[in-house]
């Protein structure tokens, strides 16, 4: 089914629009002929993500860029208002924007606040601040959330990441009860990428690994997903398939089930156990 909310001269709004994943995004709702807003950090990179988006939508009155730090709620507000003065409104909303440092469960408070900050708080400032006039409008929209897998199989090395996207989780989780239960024409979809090859995942590489998908292999999917009207947009990458996934996940929920330790998956007294359950799928 055609996603409504993404007709020509409809408002789409990404954070973290400037590269990797939000900018292909914002690439794709820009060749539906939307209008779209870019809101990300660092304006150099707005700048050249500006003229890629220009040439897409064909018209350059049609994008929009803003410099915001999704952390900080009164920055968020202060988009709101301008999207709305300017093209009258969002349809969709894409709180996108992340952060992967890297954190060890004894590090510094900062470092922590920090990648929660924009990980998480960015996501639930965003929906707080675009949430009501979106539903005001009265037309279908979208608000998608990124999230990961790292939020759900919660693997060893990087807690505070895998704290705030399980967070990124449970808001959305209950941001899509909250709609349904409204009866209101915005629904809330969680991204889940696999491993996408941008920014956040380069770590010095100039060449996609083969087992990374690109941005625009990981939207498609996405629309794709968003037309079947799914909630969980658990994508796949070269080599991880939905299956493969599926069985990790089953796994990580067992561990509470079976009273299993903690991450059993990297434990070494279960890692038979988890091989011949993978297998068994
Ligand atoms: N790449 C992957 O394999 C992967 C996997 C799972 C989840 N994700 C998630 O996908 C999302 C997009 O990441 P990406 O891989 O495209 O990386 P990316 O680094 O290319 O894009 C992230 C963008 O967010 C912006 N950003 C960072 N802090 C910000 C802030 N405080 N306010 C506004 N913008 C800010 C960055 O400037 C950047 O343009 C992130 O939430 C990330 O956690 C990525």
């Amino acid at each position: 089914m055609p996603l409504e909310a993404m007709s020509p001269n409809h408002v789409a709004v990404v954070t973290g629009g400037a590269s990797g994943i939000g900018l292909a995004a914002a690439l794709r709702f820009a060749q539906a002929g939307m209008k779209v807003c870019i809101a990300d950090i660092g304006a150099e990179r707005l700048r050249e993500a500006e003229l890629k988006l220009s040439s897409a939508a064909g018209n350059a009155a049609d994008v929009m860029t803003a410099t915001v730090d999704v952390s900080r709620v009164e920055q968020l507000q202060e988009l709101q208002h301008a999207v709305q003065k300017r093209f009258g409104g969002t349809d969709i909303l894409m709180n996108n924007a992340g952060i992967q440092p890297g954190s060890q469960i004894f590090g510094p408070a900062e470092s922590w606040q920090r990648i929660l900050n924009v990980n998480l708080w960015g996501i639930i400032n965003g929906t707080q601040v675009f949430a009501a006039a979106m539903i005001e409008r009265g037309r279908p929209g979208l608000i998608i959330n990124t999230g990961s897998k790292q939020g759900i199989t919660t693997p060893p090395g990087d807690p505070a990441y895998n704290v705030s996207k399980a967070g990124v989780k449970a808001f959305t989780e209950a941001l899509a009860h909250e709609l349904r239960s409204m009866g209101r024409r915005i629904t809330a979809h969680l991204l889940i990428p696999g491993f996408v090859f941008t920014g956040l995942t380069a770590r010095g590489r100039t060449e996609k690994p083969p087992g990374a998908w690109t941005p625009e292999q990981t939207v498609d999917f996405m629309v794709e997903r968003l037309e079947a009207g799914d909630f969980y947009i658990l994508c796949p990458d070269n080599d991880v398939p939905r299956k493969l996934d599926e069985r990790r996940i089953l796994w990580a929920a067992g561990d509470i089930v079976e009273n299993r330790p903690a991450l059993s998956r990297w434990h070494p007294d279960y890692a038979e156990a988890f091989a011949a359950f993978v297998k068994k799928g």
